[in-house]
C-alpha cells in the first residue's frame, strides 16, 4: 500500500504539532497530499519551535491550543481521519522535580482527546506516541508481551495513557494503535537543554566543540532510531487496520553503546571530545540500565523497517544544525 495513495487527501490532527516527533509527521504528510492540522500550545522547555513547519507553514492549519481543552479539542477531532498524538510532557528529569505536568497532560491530555473522539468521531484512527521507558528494566531486546516496571512518574503517566487508549478501543471501539518510541534523534528536536533528546543534545555539544560527559563509562546500551524511520513507522501503522489494539515497539533494533554513538558524533561533526564522568543524582535516579528494543512485531504488521544507519542518521543531524542552529540553540 502506498503511502501516497492513501494519505492524500485525509483528514489529519497532529497534537504537539510544533514539536520534534509531530513537525517532522506534519512535514511528510503534506508532502503526501494530506489536509493536516497542528495543534500545540507552546509549552516552556518543550520543543515547539515555528521554524520547524516552516517550509509548510502555509499549507497546515495551526491550532494553538491545549489538548486539555475538552471544547477545542471537540472542534478540532471533528472531521479527522487520523489523529497523531505527540503532544505531552517529554522529559523524565523535569517530571522528578515537578510530576504534575506529566500527570494532567499526558494522562488527563490523552483522556481528553480520547473522550472527543469517543463523542464527534468514534471512526477515527488514533496513534498514541509512548515511549521505549515504559518497560522500565528491560530483558533485551524488550518485546511488547514483557512487564512494565516504569522507574518514574513520566514513564507511568505514558503507561497510564496507553492503558486509557485501549480502554478506549476495547470498550468504545476507537481504533487506536499504541506505540512505545525509542530514542528518536534528527532534525527538528530541540536543543536548548539536556533534559530529553540526548542525542541532539551530543551533537549541539559537539557543534560547539565542548565536551560530552559520559556515564559509566559509555557502556550503557540504549537503541538510537533516525526520526524519518519514526515517521515511516508511525505512518505505515496508522494504516494497518489488523495494528488496532496493538502495542508496538518503534526502534531501530540494534543495541549501541553511549561511547559508540558519542565517537560517531565526535568524528562526523569533527569537533568536540567526551569524558567519562560520575551519574548525576537525577539521572541515577532512573537509569533503567541496557534497552534495545524487538522490533519483530511492526515488521510482521506492516513490513516496516528501519532504513538509516546511525552513521548517516548522525551526518544528516549535524548538517542540519550546521546550516539552522540558530533556531534551536
Ligand atoms: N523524542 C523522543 O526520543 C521520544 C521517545 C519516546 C517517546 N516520545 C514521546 O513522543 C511525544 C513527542 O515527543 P517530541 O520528542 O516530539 O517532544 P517535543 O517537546 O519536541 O514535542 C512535544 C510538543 O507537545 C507540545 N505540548 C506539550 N503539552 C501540550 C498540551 N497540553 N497541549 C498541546 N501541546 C502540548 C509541546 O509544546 C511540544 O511542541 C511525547 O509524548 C514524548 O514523550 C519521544
Amino acid at each position: 500500500m502506498s503511502l501516497v495513495s492513501t494519505y492524500h487527501g485525509k483528514h489529519v490532527l497532529i497534537t504537539g504539532g510544533l514539536g520534534f516527533i509531530g513537525s517532522s509527521l506534519a512535514v511528510k504528510l503534506v508532502r503526501l497530499g494530506a489536509e493536516v492540522t497542528l495543534v500545540d500550545n507552546l509549552m516552556p522547555e518543550h520543543g515547539a519551535n515555528f521554524f520547524n513547519v516552516r517550509s509548510i507553514k502555509s499549507r497546515v492549519t495551526i491550532s494553538l491550543s491545549d489538548v486539555r481543552d475538552e471544547n477545542i479539542m471537540a472542534y478540532l477531532v471533528e472531521d479527522k481521519d487520523f489523529v497523531f498524538h505527540m503532544a505531552g510532557q517529554v522529559s523524565h528529569v523535569l517530571s522528578l522535580s515537578n510530576p504534575y505536568p506529566d500527570l494532567d497532560i499526558n494522562i488527563r491530555g490523552t483522556a481528553t482527546v480520547l473522550e472527543a473522539l469517543r463523542k464527534y468521531n468514534p471512526k477515527g484512527v488514533f496513534i498514541y506516541g509512548g515511549t521505549r521507558g515504559q518497560y522500565g528494566k528491560a530483558s533485551n531486546p524488550a518485546k511488547e508481551s514483557d512487564i512494565s516496571q516504569p522507574t518514574g512518574i513520566h514513564e507511568i503517566s505514558h503507561l497510564a495513557a496507553e492503558q486509557i487508549v485501549s480502554t478506549y478501543h476495547r470498550i468504545h471501539g476507537i481504533p487506536a494503535i499504541l506505540t512505545r518510541m525509542t530514542n528518536v534523534y534528527g532534525p527538528r528536536a530541540q536543543m536548548k537543554h539536556d533534559k530529553y533528546c540526548v542525542v541532539n543534545w551530543f551533537i549541539r555539544k559537539a557543534l560547539t566543540n565542548d565536551t560530552i560527559p559520559l556515564f559509566s563509562k559509555g557502556k550503557i546500551i540504549r537503541d538510537f532510531l533516525y526520526i524519518d524511520d519514526c515517521v515511516n513507522a508511525l505512518l505505515s501503522l496508522a494504516l494497518t487496520k489488523t495494528a488496532y489494539g496493538e502495542i508496538f515497539n518503534i526502534a531501530s533494533g540494534k543495541p549501541t553503546s553511549f561511547l559508540a554513538l558519542t565517537k560517531t558524533i565526535v568524528t562526523k561533526a569533527k569537533s568536540g571530545r567526551f569524558v567519562f564522568a560520575p551519574f548525576t543524582y537525577e539521572r541515577k535516579a532512573q537509569e533503567p540500565g541496557d534497552f534495545w528494543a524487538d522490533i519483530s512485531k511492526i515488521r510482521q504488521y506492516c513490513s516496516w523497517q528501519p532504513k538509516t544507519t546511525l552513521s548517516t542518521g548522525i551526518k544528516r543531524t549535524i548538517k542540519y544544525y550546521e546550516k539552522y542552529h540558530s533556531h534551536y540553540f
